[in-house]
């Protein structure tokens, strides 16, 4: 009976969890590591602020950022494989920031908080994102997209990199 029980919670925490990110969210896919260096650095961040990347997968852009500043980043994940896999990848990070990744779903996180908002997600997510960013954070609040934008928001600068999808900059009025 144990037996059966953690099979399932397994089963569970891969299949469930993967089709739950796929349903309210986007699959796992990572944005290349130079579109990730590219986004961290048009942000210029500053020491103290907080960031973060919702659906961050690994954790390839917080990481990116706690290397570059003395910043709070804090990712979201409910993958539940890939969350425990940039849990690990954190403590052996090079650091001046802190990089804390959570298990859950971003869509119950306040923007209010946050001086920039990093993500990689569907069309379909990113009008649900967009509403977000508008409704909840405050002014001067940068959101970066890779890839998808925002329909209807016109993004304050796109940035074009040879080979890889564009990059979304929006500035919160
Ligand atoms: C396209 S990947 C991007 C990963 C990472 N941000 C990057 O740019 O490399 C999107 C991630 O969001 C996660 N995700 C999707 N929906 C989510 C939700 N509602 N809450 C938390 N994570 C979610 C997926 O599991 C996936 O790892």
């Amino acid at each position: 009976m144990i037996l059966y029980l953690m099979a399932g919670l397994v089963l569970f925490l891969f299949f469930g969890t993967m089709f739950y990110a796929w349903v309210f969210g986007a699959p796992t896919v990572y944005t290349p590591y130079k579109a990730v260096v590219r986004m961290v650095s048009e942000v210029n961040l500053k020491n103290g602020q907080i960031v973060y990347d919702l659906g961050c997968g690994d954790g390839r852009i917080l990481f990116e950022a706690v290397k570059k500043k003395n910043v709070l980043a804090l990712g979201f994940e409910i993958f539940f494989p890939v969350f425990i896999w940039a849990k690990i990848k954190s403590y052996f990070r090079d650091k001046k920031g802190v990089a804390k990744i959570n298990f859950g779903d971003f869509w119950y996180k306040d923007f209010h908080p946050a001086n920039v908002i990093f993500c990689f997600l569907t069309p379909k997510s990113m009008r649900r994102v967009g509403e977000k960013f508008i409704g909840e954070a405050k002014k001067g609040a940068c959101l970066v997209s890779y890839a998808f934008k925002v329909d209807g928001l016109p993004p304050q600068k796109v940035v074009r990199i040879k080979g890889l999808a564009p990059i979304y900059v929006y500035i919160k009025n």
